[in-house]
C-alpha cells in the first residue's frame, strides 16, 4: 500500500510530463512509472546557484561519509561548493524524494560496483535516505570489498562493491592496492561477479584505474596461474574487453523483467588549471570557489573511452544498460573536489597543507557535493527513462 502511495506520489508529480514508458512489448521497465520527455538528456544543462535547496543534507548529520570527502571537517575555508543544483536542459522531472526512492527499493537490493568515485556516490544515496528514515532503523557494515546498508523498515539493502577494473585485478584489494602497474585477469570475473547476482538494481563504473599508464597486463590463463602467459594491452583495448565481459555476465544472469542495470560514466578531473585557461604557474583545483562557466568547456577526460563505454553498452541486446552520463555536467566542477580538506589513510601532513598546488586532490568530491547530482540523474534515469535508454 505504502509502495502503491508513493508510486502515485511520483506520478502525480510528474504528470505533465508523462508518457508510456514502453519497452518494445509495450512493458514498462521494471522501477519505471514514467518515460522522460522526448530529447531529455538529463546530463546536458546548468548548475545553479540556489541556497535554499542545496545542500540536500549537511555534511555533519550525514553518518556515512568517510574522513576523505568530509571536507568542512577538515578546514575547507568555502561552502559555495554546496549550493548548486543540476537542472537539466529543456526537461523538468520530479525532484529526489527519498521517501518514494526507499517505498520502490522495498524488499529489493540495490548495488553498486566499481570504485571509489562509484563508493562516493553510494555514499551519497546513503546520506540522502538517511533523513527520511527512523533513528536505529539501519546497519551499515563492510566486510573485504562489500559493504551492505540494510535499510530494516523497508526490508532494502543498498551495497557497494570495490572492483576497480570490474575485472579481476591487483587492485582488488580495498587498501592494500596498487596505482601503477596494472594486471587484470582476461578470464570471466567469477570471482567478483557471485557477489553481484540477484541485485535487482545495478549501478557499475569504471574509469580512473584505466588512465593511470598507457599499457595493462592481461592474464589470460586460469586461476592459480598469477605468473604464465601475460600479454600488455592499450587501456582501451582493454577496457573494451573487460566491458564485453560485464555485457556477457549481464546476458546470463540478469533478468531484465525484474532488474535494471546503469553505468556512470567517467568522472572528470582538475588537476591543471591550464585547461580552462588559468596560466598560474601549478594552479588545479585548489582554491577554486566556482565552477566553469563556459558551457563547452571540455578538460582532459578520454572522450576514446566514452565512446568505447557508449559502444559495448549499446550493444547489449537482452538487458538494457542505461547510460548516467555524469561526464559533462562534472567538467564544469573545478570548485568541489576535496582539495586539501580530506584524509587519505592518514591527516595531510604539513608539507602537504604548505604546498596544496603539489598535494590538492582533484579526483575526489567533498560531499554533500557533485556525487548528489549523479544520484538525481540516476533516480530519473530508474523513474523516468528516456524511451531511448542510451540518452
Ligand atoms: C515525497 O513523497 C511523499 C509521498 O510518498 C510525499 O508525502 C512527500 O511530501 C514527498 N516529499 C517531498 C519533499 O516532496
Ligand atoms: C556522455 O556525454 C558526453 C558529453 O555530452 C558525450 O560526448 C559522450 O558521448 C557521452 N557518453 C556516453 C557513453 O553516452
Amino acid at each position: 500500500m505504502a509502495r502503491l502511495l508513493a508510486v502515485l506520489a511520483l506520478v502525480a508529480a510528474a504528470a505533465p510530463f508523462l508518457r508510456a514508458a514502453a519497452q518494445g512489448d509495450g512493458e514498462l521497465l521494471p522501477f519505471a512509472v514514467g518515460a522522460a520527455p522526448a530529447g531529455c538528456d538529463v546530463g546536458q544543462g546548468e548548475w545553479v546557484y540556489d541556497e535554499a535547496a542545496r545542500p540536500a543534507y549537511e555534511e555533519a548529520a550525514c553518518p556515512y561519509i568517510p574522513a576523505e570527502l568530509t571536507c568542512q571537517a577538515h578546514g575547507r575555508p568555502d561552502m559555495s561548493y554546496q549550493h548548486w543544483r543540476w537542472q537539466p536542459r529543456g526537461c523538468s522531472l520530479p525532484s529526489f524524494n527519498a521517501t518514494v526512492m526507499l517505498e520502490m527499493l522495498r524488499g529489493k537490493r540495490m548495488l553498486f560496483v566499481g570504485d571509489s568515485l562509484n563508493r562516493a556516490q553510494y555514499v551519497s544515496l546513503l546520506c540522502l535516505l538517511h533523513r527520511a528514515m527512523p533513528e536505529g532503523s539501519s546497519s551499515f557494515e563492510t566486510v573485504d570489498a562489500l559493504s551492505i546498508f540494510r535499510a530494516k523498515a523497508y526490508d532494502a539493502t543498498i551495497e557497494f562493491y570495490w572492483a576497480p577494473l570490474l575485472a579481476e585485478s591487483n587492485a582488488d584489494d580495498g587498501v592494500e592496492h596498487q596505482l601503477n602497474d596494472r594486471l587484470i585477469r582476461g578470464a570471466p570475473m567469477d570471482r567478483h561477479s557471485r557477489f553481484w547476482k540477484g541485485a535487482d538494481v545495478l549501478v557499475f563504473n569504471s574509469y580512473l584505474w584505466w588512465m593511470t599508464g598507457d599499457k595493462i597486463q592481461i592474464l589470460r590463463g586460469a586461476d592459480n596461474d598469477m605468473s604464465k602467459d601475460i600479454v600488455e594491452m592499450g587501456a582501451e583495448e582493454a577496457y573494451r574487453l573487460v566491458l564485453h565481459q560485464v555485457v556477457r555476465w549481464l546476458d546470463g544472469n540478469v533478468d531484465p523483467k525484474k532488474s535494471r542495470v546503469f553505468f556512470v560514466t567517467a568522472s572528470p578531473t582538475h588537476a591543471s588549471g591550464q585547461l580552462w585557461g588559468d596560466e598560474a604557474e601549478g594552479s588545479n583545483c585548489y582554491g577554486q570557489t566556482a565552477p566553469i562557466a563556459d558551457a563547452s568547456y571540455w578538460g582532459s577526460t578520454s572522450r576514446a573511452m566514452l565512446r568505447v563505454t557508449g559502444e559495448v553498452l549499446g550493444a547489449s541486446a537482452r538487458v538494457p544498460v542505461g547510460v548516467v552520463n555524469v561526464t559533462q555536467m562534472s567538467e564544469y566542477r573545478r570548485d568541489a573536489h576535496t582539495q586539501v580538506y580530506s584524509e587519505q589513510w592518514a591527516p595531510p601532513t604539513k608539507e602537504q597543507l604548505a604546498d596544496p598546488k603539489s598535494y590538492a586532490d582533484c579526483t575526489h568530491w567533498c560531499l554533500p557535493g557533485v556525487p548528489d547530482a549523479w544520484n538525481e540523474l540516476l533516480y530519473w534515469k530508474l523513474f523516468f527513462p528516456a524511451s531511448d535508454q542510451a540518452l
